[in-house]
């Protein structure tokens, strides 16, 4: 998944020739996942028709501050347009907006959306090669940067005036990638590959049946979307579920047994900085798997079970410097059962859940947890949807890990 998978990106284009890239620029960022708004200068659209980009971003695209259609809203706040983006882009960036972004001014929907805008601005300068180079134009990007904005800079080649040099707009899948790098390197877990377990696991009793349970696998994806929003490369190993996880990005691979879900992991630990363990693993499984459907026949029948392996003790057992964090859903003796298997298991956090509290454990949206560390600290956390649980988790890790 791209980081800007479920982003709101702001793109403003402005009237340089580079403008009929923009529609590749949409559409690239559309296919990242972003949900994504045009605002242009009204001479932008001399380069490339609002419908053009309006379809490719599936949103209206904004020019004037007041809209000439009665039965639509009569007036583009940009304020609102501001407040609503994650990110902004300006691409193309002329030498004109770029002197009125320099000095605060606000005369068309564009530069006064700028002005508005809190979030991180990414500014792709565009035009011919003397235009760019000229003393003003460069101390316009220097005084731009030193507010914040984040310049892509243009590619070297042959210009529309046949002039060869910088000022070419940054090819869209450039920008796209610079964006994605330069958002990737603030996020706290930059760099980080994060390893969860998540799901049941199904025991085969015979070609249809098997032994499994009630756990949705909700908590280990939300766990995964989590990491991947905070700039985490993230393996995903889960048992069979109906999750869709819609972020690409992360390699997601579906196990069904225990035994699977073991040799998947241990394909991935060495490698790993942070495991969550989130899966509920089958703690038995059949001695032996029927290779023909089971008739029934008499009044009782019994089940020879044995141990499934452990896969959080052995990662405990061969731990070096991963942060290995479980999960414990009891029903009695809560603490002391959860601070018992962090001994037994080597870890350096267990995430409680208690079957006590209402609204926590498998198959809801919402879970009440306590986070308990090696150390015997206890974290207690109110009842929040899964999501905030997932960041409270990380945010926990982010302060253990160096
Ligand atoms: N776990 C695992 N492999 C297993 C069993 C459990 O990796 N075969 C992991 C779970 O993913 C969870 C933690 O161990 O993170 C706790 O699992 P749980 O079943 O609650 O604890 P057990 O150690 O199996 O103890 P008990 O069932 O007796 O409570």
């Amino acid at each position: 998944m791209s980081i800007l998978s479920g982003k709101n990106i702001l793109l403003g284009v402005t009237a340089g020739i580079a403008a009929y890239k923009t529609a590749f620029l949409t559409r690239l960022l559309v296919k990242a996942g972003a949900e994504v708004k045009v605002v242009m200068t009204p001479a932008a659209t001399e380069f490339i028709t609002p419908l053009t980009l309006s379809v490719l971003a599936k949103n209206p695209v904004y020019v004037n501050f007041t809209n000439e259609h009665e039965s639509e809203e009569r007036w583009h706040s940009h304020v609102d347009l501001g407040l609503w983006a994650d990110y902004m882009l300006i691409a193309p960036a002329t030498a004109n907006t770029l002197a009125k972004m320099r000095n605060g001014m606000a005369d068309n929907l564009l530069v006064a959306t700028y002005l508005s805008a809190k979030c991180p601005v990414f500014v792709a300068p565009t035009m011919d090669l003397d235009m760019y180079l000229h003393p003003s134009t460069q101390n316009n990007i220097d005084v731009l940067k030193s507010y914040d904005n984040i310049i892509i800079p243009p590619e070297v080649g042959e210009l529309a005036s046949g002039l060869e040099g910088p000022g070419r707009m940054a090819e869209p899948e450039a920008i796209i990638a610079y964006m994605e790098k330069h958002i990737s390197q603030d996020l706290p877990l930059n760099d980080k590959k994060v390893l969860i377990t998540a799901g049941p696991t199904y025991e085969a009793i015979d070609p249809v049946r098997y032994i499994g349970n009630h756990s949705s696998g909700k908590m280990g994806f939300e766990l995964a979307r989590q990491a991947v929003n905070m700039g985490a490369q993230v393996t995903l190993i889960t048992g069979p579920t109906n999750q869709d996880c819609s972020f690409t990005s992360i390699n997601r691979i579906d196990v069904v047994s225990a035994e699977e879900m073991y040799k998947a992991v241990f394909a991935h630990y060495d490698n790993a900085d942070i495991v969550i363990a989130a899966a509920a693993v089958a703690d038995y499984k059949p001695v032996e798997k029927a290779t023909q459907k089971i008739k029934k026949k008499s009044l009782e029948m019994q089940l020879k079970l044995t141990k499934t392996r452990d896969i959080l003790k052995e990662m405990g057992k061969e731990k070096r410097n991963q942060f290995l964090m479980g999960f414990a859903l009891e029903t009695q003796d809560e603490i002391k059962n959860a601070q018992k298997k962090i001994a037994a298991k080597n870890l350096d956090a267990i995430v409680l859940n208690s079957l006590n509290d209402e609204g926590a454990g498998f198959q809801y949206d919402t879970n009440k947890i306590k986070i308990i560390d090696s150390d015997d600290q206890i974290t207690a956390f109110s009842l929040r949807s899964k999501k905030e649980v997932a960041k409270d988790i990380f945010d926990f890790i982010l302060n253990k890990i160096p």
